[in-house]
C-alpha cells in the first residue's frame, strides 16, 4: 500500500469510519503482519478498534504490538478478564465484526458455529455485518472442505473479501493471498454503507483535455479529489454510483464497485454523461471542464522556429454540459452544478443557477491557497433558490457529505444559513 493511497484513501473514508466501532479478529496465518497495516489504518480514519487474537495467531504478530497501533487491551483469551460476560462485551461493543486474516481452521469454526475461542465466541453473540478475509495455501483454499465452509459462511451473511491470487509466503502461486490493508479498509467501510436507495447518482469529475498537437494540450488544475468525495459521500448514502473521469490525478481513488467512465475530451465528457443521464437520479457536476477547445487538432508537431512568431491556434467553445444536462431533466431529478470562482462568489453562483436551471450550486473560491484545486481542504456555498447555506472549510470528504445530505433534504449540523449577502462580501 503506497502512502499517497492510503492517504487519499483514508481522507475519503474518514467520514464514515470516525467514531465507529471495529472489532478485528486476527488469526493463525503469516499474513497476520498485515493487519497491523489495517489497524494503523482503521486508527487514522478516527475508527475504535479492538483487537482479539488466537493461540496460533501470538506465533505470528504480538498482543504488545497490537495493543500499541490499537491503544486498547487486546483480547488473547476467553478467560483472562475475569468479570462474568468477558467472552461476550466485544459483540455488544461492536459496529462492525472482522476477520482478518482468516484461516481455514477459523472459517470452519465459524461455519460450524463452534465457540472454543474468543473469536469464534463473539462472532456467535454479534449481530451485526461480519467482513472475513480469508489466507491460505492454494490447496487450502481449493479444498471442498474450505469451498464448503465459506458458502455456508457465504448463506449467513458473512461477507468474504478475496482472496487474491499470486505468489505466496509458501513459495506456490495460485489464489488464497489475504487482500491488501487498503482493500480491506475500504471493504470495512463498505459495511457501514448506508443500505441501497435503489438510486443511481452520476459524477463527473477530474479536468477535461484539448490536444493541440502530439505532444501539447490544453487543461486545467483539476484533480478530480472534490468529485471523487461526491461519489464515496453518495456511495456511504446507499447510492449506485457511476464516475465519469477526466484526466484525473492517479492518487484519487474511488469507491471500488463505483462504475467508472474515462474520458479525455470536453466532447467525450459530454457524450459519457448524457448517455447515462437518463438512468440517474442525481448528477453532481464536479468535473472542470474546458470553456474553450483547439478548433483544430494538429497530427504533426508545431515547430519552433527562430525568427517566427509562436503560433496563436483558433479556440472554439466547448458543449455547456451542464446546461445540456438541465435541458434533458425529468421530474424527480436533481442536479448540482459546481463553480470555482475567484470573487463574488455567492452572485456568480446565483448567475450560473438561473442560466444553467440546476437545482443547486455549490459555489467555491480558488483563489484562495489550501482550499479547492488540488488540496485536501475545502469550503464555500450552497445556493438553491431561495436558500443559502454556508459550507464551512472542512476536508472535501466532510464537504461531500454536506452536500449529499442537503440534496437529500437534511442540513447537516456543519452547515449554517449564509448571512444576508452585503455587497462586496459575496
Ligand atoms: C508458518 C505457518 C503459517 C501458516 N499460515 C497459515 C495460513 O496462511 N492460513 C491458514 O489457514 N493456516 C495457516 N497455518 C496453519 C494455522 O496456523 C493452523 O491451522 C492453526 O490451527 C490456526 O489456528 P487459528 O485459526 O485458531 O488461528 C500456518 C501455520 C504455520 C506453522
Amino acid at each position: 500500500m503506497s502512502p499517497s493511497a492510503v492517504s487519499s484513501l483514508n481522507s475519503q473514508l474518514e467520514p464514515l469510519l470516525r467514531g465507529r466501532r471495529v472489532f478485528l479478529g486476527i488469526t493463525g496465518s503469516i499474513a497476520a503482519f498485515k493487519a497491523q497495516d489495517l489497524v494503523r489504518a482503521l486508527k487514522a480514519c478516527g475508527a475504535e478498534v479492538q483487537v482479539a487474537l488466537t493461540d496460533s495467531a501470538k506465533q505470528f504478530v504480538t498482543p504488545l504490538t497490537l495493543e500499541t497501533l490499537s491503544g486498547r487491551n487486546v483480547h488473547a483469551s476467553l478467560w483472562n478478564d475475569g468479570h462474568g460476560t468477558h467472552h461476550i462485551d466485544l459483540a455488544r461493543w461492536a459496529e462492525v465484526f472482522v476477520v482478518a486474516p482468516a484461516t481455514a481452521n477459523t472459517l470452519a469454526r465459524m461455519a460450524h458455529g463452534l465457540a472454543d475461542d474468543v473469536i469464534s465466541t463473539e462472532y456467535l453473540a454479534f449481530r451485526g455485518p461480519v467482513l472475513v478475509a480469508p489466507a491460505m495455501n492454494p490447496a487450502m483454499w481449493d479444498h471442498p472442505a474450505t469451498r464448503r465452509n465459506v458458502e455456508k459462511l457465504r448463506t449467513d451473511g458473512v461477507r468474504i473479501a478475496g482472496p487474491a491470487a499470486g505468489l505466496m509466503a509458501c513459495g506456490e502461486e495460485g489464489e488464497g493471498r489475504m487482500v491488501e490493508p487498503d482493500a480491506l479498509l475500504e471493504a470495512v467501510a463498505g459495511c457501514l454503507y448506508a443500505p441501497s436507495n435503489g438510486k443511481r447518482a452520476l459524477v463527473s469529475l477530474g479536468p477535461t483535455q484539448s490536444r493541440l498537437d502530439p505532444v501539447r494540450f490544453l487543461t486545467n488544475r483539476s484533480s478530480g479529489r472534490m468529485g471523487a468525495s461526491m461519489a464515496w459521500a453518495l456511495r456511504a448514502a446507499g447510492y449506485e454510483v457511476t464516475a465519469v473521469c477526466g484526466p484525473i490525478d492517479p492518487a484519487v481513488r474511488l469507491p471500488a464497485d463505483a462504475r467508472r467512465i474515462d474520458v479525455r475530451t470536453s466532447g467525450e465528457m459530454a457524450s459519457a454523461v448524457l448517455a447515462e443521464w437518463p438512468r440517474a437520479q442525481v448528477y453532481a457536476s464536479a468535473a472542470a471542464v474546458l470553456d474553450w477547445e483547439f478548433a483544430e487538432v494538429h497530427t504533426e508537431k508545431l515547430k519552433k522556429e527562430a525568427g517566427v512568431m509562436p503560433p496563436s491556434p483558433p479556440l472554439q467553445e466547448t458543449q455547456d454540459i451542464l446546461k445540456a444536462v438541465c435541458e434533458r431533466r425529468r421530474p424527480g431529478q436533481f442536479i448540482l452544478g459546481f463553480a470555482a470562482e475567484t470573487r463574488e462568489l455567492r452572485a456568480a453562483a446565483r448567475r450560473k443557477l438561473a442560466s444553467k436551471g440546476c437545482d443547486a450550486v455549490f459555489v467555491n473560491d480558488v483563489s484562495k491557497p489550501g482550499l479547492g484545486f488540488e488540496s485536501e481542504a475545502n469550503a464555500g456555498w450552497w445556493i438553491s433558490s431561495g436558500d443559502e447555506r454556508e459550507i464551512p472549510r472542512a476536508s472535501k470528504a466532510l464537504v461531500a457529505r454536506s452536500l449529499v445530505d442537503l440534496i437529500e433534504g437534511r442540513t447537516p449540523k456543519e452547515v449554517r444559513p449564509a448571512a444576508p449577502l452585503i455587497e462586496g462580501n459575496a
